[in-house]
């Protein structure tokens, strides 16, 4: 197993629509346990493949925010069955460093789609489970929380990252 680079906004991988996963070979088992001790390493309660540079439809969620006993939950391909209410909370991204904001989700979530093995399967959500299954659901369309947010929030976010990147780059001119 290996841990691989998160890739970070505005990186444009980010933004892609994903593809669908239809090998379920061992090289995607290696993918998988990449991306699990990935997700730990960082640390992170969930992470899709577009995090670590591959656009398709593949998300992990750490299954202890549900009860800790639960294994890891892997889909592959989601869809969204159905959703009910409505609730604001905070969020947080790996690909969005040191930003935390209030995000509306529903309150409840049913996905399918396909196991490690490609077999199908259906997830229920309520809870942090329903928040983690939507945000990573919406990585895998190419849509990051930083879309949620009013386009005020949005543009302070966006001007607060390039003053980091610049100051970055000084940093890196500094040293030669
Ligand atoms: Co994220």
């Amino acid at each position: 197993m290996a841990i691989r680079e998160i890739r970070h906004y505005p990186n444009p991988v980010l933004a892609q629509k994903g593809e669908t996963v239809t090998v379920f070979d061992a090289k995607f088992q290696r993918l998988i346990d990449d991306m699990i001790e990935t997700m730990y390493a960082a640390p992170g309660i969930g992470l899709a493949a577009h995090q670590i540079g591959l656009p398709l439809q593949l998300f992990i969620i750490d299954g202890a925010v549900q009860d800790p006993d639960h294994p890891i939950i892997v889909m592959a391909n989601p869809s969204i069955l159905s959703q009910e209410g409505e609730v604001i909370d905070e969020e947080g991204c790996l690909s969005l460093p040191q930003y935390v904001d209030h995000v509306k989700r529903a309150a409840s979530i049913t996905m399918a789609g396909l196991d490690r093995n490609g077999k199908p399967s259906t997830l229920e959500g309520n809870g942090l489970l329903a928040r983690a299954m939507q945000h990573e659901y919406d990585h895998v369309q190419g849509v990051l929380m930083l879309d949620r947010l009013s386009p005020l929030k949005r543009s302070l976010y966006i001007k607060r990252i390039k003053k980091l990147e610049k100051n970055r780059a000084h940093e890196h001119a500094a040293v030669g």
